[in-house]
């Protein structure tokens, strides 16, 4: 794939070390475009300024929503390199969300290749902060002018980057979940284990009431039994119970998520006995009240991991540990971020240099 670069003349002020960067509010000076047209496959991959889209009205997305994005990240160690954290495996899920929504496939070459690219051009974006790293949005969406329901035949690929500190506002201090018990995220046979825009606008009206009483997210149930522990939807969940990483299995419906494969493989390889299953929520509140129910935790690109101290469950709240951050999580977020940030050794091979 060849990428045609096309400089910004009007460059923006970089926010300035020190300045706290929330989440996905700022954005660098350029993004990567890459065009589909039936017949003709990819095509037109460019880096250019970072600026507004033109589309028009009727473009397919804005009406039936057939778009998927990914979220990936680039890190800056101590000597400058800048890193990404396994950027093949979004590639694969990229594709995976396509299949899904009738979208065309990218090679994963190429995918990688976007990435690496315009990280590259923006390197001096990638913050240097404790805790602060490049969020990386790829995203395709539906172009066809047409209200017709059809899979669209022509797309665009996007890549925007953005300066980013914690997910949580209160960065690895602990949240409070909520364990929704009306709505539901997602069913097996839909399209809850792809990255989609409406899998998360369908949790909106839950993390609404959630936030409304004083709890950071919420947690699914599964659609069927409303019985069994799914995911958060910014991130996947798991459990310490009694000595053993109990995390809900991939089973359609929940985000097949790279730092939740990471960190079971971590936890693996430190000799913990892990269990990828069906977690019932009675199991967890059986566990909260026998005192087994050690540590809980969130894992995602974009929250890393995320402390859990609160469970809320009908009218049980489920107090976990201390209130504070168990010591497994806090190791297992010191053994990811000391891999991503270049830190520790890398002996899977996970870190690739930009
Ligand atoms: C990510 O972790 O990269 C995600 O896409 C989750 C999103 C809700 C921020």
């Amino acid at each position: 794939m060849e990428i045609k670069i096309t400089r910004t003349t009007t460059p923006k002020a970089k926010p300035a070390p020190g300045t706290p960067l929330g989440f996905g509010k700022i954005f660098t000076d350029h993004m990567f475009v890459m065009d589909y047209t039936e017949g003709k496959g990819w095509h037109d991959a460019r880096i250019v300024p970072y600026e507004n889209l033109s589309l028009a009205p009727s473009a397919m997305v804005f009406h039936y929503g057939q778009e998927m994005f990914e979220g990936l990240k680039a890190y800056k160690g101590e000597d400058g390199t800048v890193y990404l954290f396994r950027p093949d495996m979004n590639a694969k899920r990229a594709n995976s969300s396509n299949k899904r929504l009738v979208i065309p496939e990218l090679p994963e070459e190429d995918f990688v290749a976007a990435v690496k690219a315009v990280v590259d051009v923006d390197r001096d974006w990638v913050p240097t902060d404790p805790g602060t790293s490049l969020y990386i949005r790829p995203f395709i969406i539906a172009t066809d002018e047409f209200l017709g329901v059809a899979p669209s035949k022509t797309y665009l690929f996007i890549i925007i980057l953005s300066p980013s500190g914690a997910y949580y506002e209160s960065g690895l201090e602990p949240v409070g979940i909520w364990i929704e018990d009306e709505y539901v995220r997602a069913v097996r046979g839909g399209m809850g284990f792809t990255k989609t825009g409406g899998n998360y606008a369908a949790s909106l009206i839950a993390q609404v009431k959630a936030h409304d009483d004083g709890y950071s997210q919420v947690l699914w149930l599964d659609g069927v039994e409303r019985k069994y522990i799914e995911e958060v939807g910014s991130m996947n969940i798991m459990f310490k119970i009694a000595g053993k990483i109990v995390t809900p299995m991939l089973n359609g419906s929940i985000l097949p998520g790279i730092t939740r494969d990471s960190i079971l493989t971590v936890c693996r390889d430190w000799g913990y006995e892990v269990e990828e299953r069906r977690v019932s929520v009675d199991e967890l509140v059986a566990a909260a009240k026998d005192g087994t129910l050690e540590e809980v935790w969130g894992t995602g690109t974009a929250a890393v991991v995320s402390p859990v101290n609160k469970l809320r469950y009908e009218d049980e709240v489920m107090l976990i540990g201390d209130g504070g951050i168990g010591p497994v999580t806090q190791k297992l977020y010191d053994e990811l971020t000391g891999i991503q940030w270049g830190k520790l050794e890398d002996k899977r091979g996970w870190r690739v240099t930009v």
